[in-house]
C-alpha cells in the first residue's frame, strides 16, 4: 500500500460543526428519549435542533463548498461498484470528500434523521408529552407517527452503526484517518488520487443559511401568525 503524501483540504468549517454538533445532538437524544421523564422536553428541544441541523446541511449540499455539494458525491451503481472492489482490494482507496458508497450513506443518514425529527413533531407519548404539531392531526394519526418514531429509531441506530463501522474500516485497515480529517478539514492523499479543483464557499453564507433553518423551524414549532 503506498503512504500517503499530501494533505488536502477537503472539510469546510460548516460541514465540520455540522457533523460534530449532530453527533452531540444525536447522543443527547438518545438518552434524553430513553431517559423519558422530564427530559422529553430537552428531547424536544434537541430534535427541533437536530431538524434545523438537517435542513441547513441540506441547502449547504447545494450551496456550499465543492466537496459539501451532493452533485459531487452522490454517484452511480457502477462507480459505486468499482469502489466496492478497491475496499475490498489491497489497494488504497483514498477519495478527495466522500467516497461512492459513503455519499449514499450521508443521504440514507439525512433522510433517516428528517424523517425522526419530523414524525416528532406530530408525536404523543399518551400520558403529557405532545409535539407542537400534533394538535394538526388525528390521535389516529399522531399514533402512527409516533409508531415510526420509534421504529425509525431502531433503523437509523442501524445506519449509524454502519457508518461508524466503515469509518473504523477505514481507519485501521485502509490506513486513512477520516476521522482526523472530520476534525481538521484536512486529508491525507496519495499522489495518484485525483483531486478535483474545489471551491471553497464562505461561513457567512453557512451562517446566514443556518439563521433561515432556525428560523424555519421556530415558525413551524411556534407558529408566532
Ligand atoms: C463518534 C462517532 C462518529 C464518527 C467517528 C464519525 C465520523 C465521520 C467521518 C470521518 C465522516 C466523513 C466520512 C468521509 O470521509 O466520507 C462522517 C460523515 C458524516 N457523519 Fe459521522 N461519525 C460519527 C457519528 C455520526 C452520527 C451519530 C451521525 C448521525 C446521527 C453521523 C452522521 C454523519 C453525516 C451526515 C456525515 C456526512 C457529513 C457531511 O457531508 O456533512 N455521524 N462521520
Amino acid at each position: 500500500m503506498s503512504e500517503p503524501t499530501r494533505a488536502v483540504k477537503v472539510w469546510d468549517l460548516p460541514v465540520r460543526l455540522f457533523h460534530w454538533l449532530l453527533v452531540a445532538l444525536f447522543l443527547f437524544s438518545l438518552l434524553s428519549g430513553k431517559m423519558k421523564g422530564n427530559w422529553m422536553e430537552w428531547h424536544m428541544y434537541s430534535g427541533f435542533a437536530i431538524l434545523a441541523l438537517v435542513i441547513f446541511r441540506i441547502l449547504w449540499g447545494f450551496a456550499g463548498s465543492t466537496h459539501a455539494r451532493f452533485s459531487s458525491f452522490l454517484a452511480g451503481p457502477g462507480a459505486c461498484l468499482r469502489f466496492a472492489k478497491r475496499l475490498l482490494s489491497k489497494a488504497p482507496a483514498y477519495v478527495a470528500g466522500h467516497n461512492p458508497i459513503g455519499g449514499w450513506m450521508v443521504i440514507i443518514l439525512l433522510l433517516s434523521l428528517l424523517l425522526q425529527a419530523g414524525t416528532g413533531l406530530f408525536a404523543n407519548d399518551d400520558i403529557s408529552i405532545e409535539g407542537p404539531l400534533y394538535k394538526f392531526v388525528s390521535k389516529e394519526m399522531s399514533d402512527r407517527l409516533t409508531a415510526i418514531h420509534y421504529y425509525n429509531f431502531n433503523v437509523m441506530v442501524f445506519f449509524v452503526f454502519t457508518h461508524v463501522a466503515a469509518v473504523v474500516f477505514h481507519v485501521f485497515v485502509k490506513k486513512e484517518n477520516l476521522v482526523s480529517a472530520m476534525f481538521t478539514g484536512t486529508r491525507n492523499l496519495d499522489a495518484a488520487t485525483e483531486v478535483p479543483a474545489a471551491r471553497f464557499a464562505s461561513s457567512w453564507l453557512a451562517l446566514i443559511l443556518f439563521a433561515l433553518a432556525l428560523v424555519a423551524v421556530y415558525l413551524v414549532v411556534k407558529r408566532p401568525f
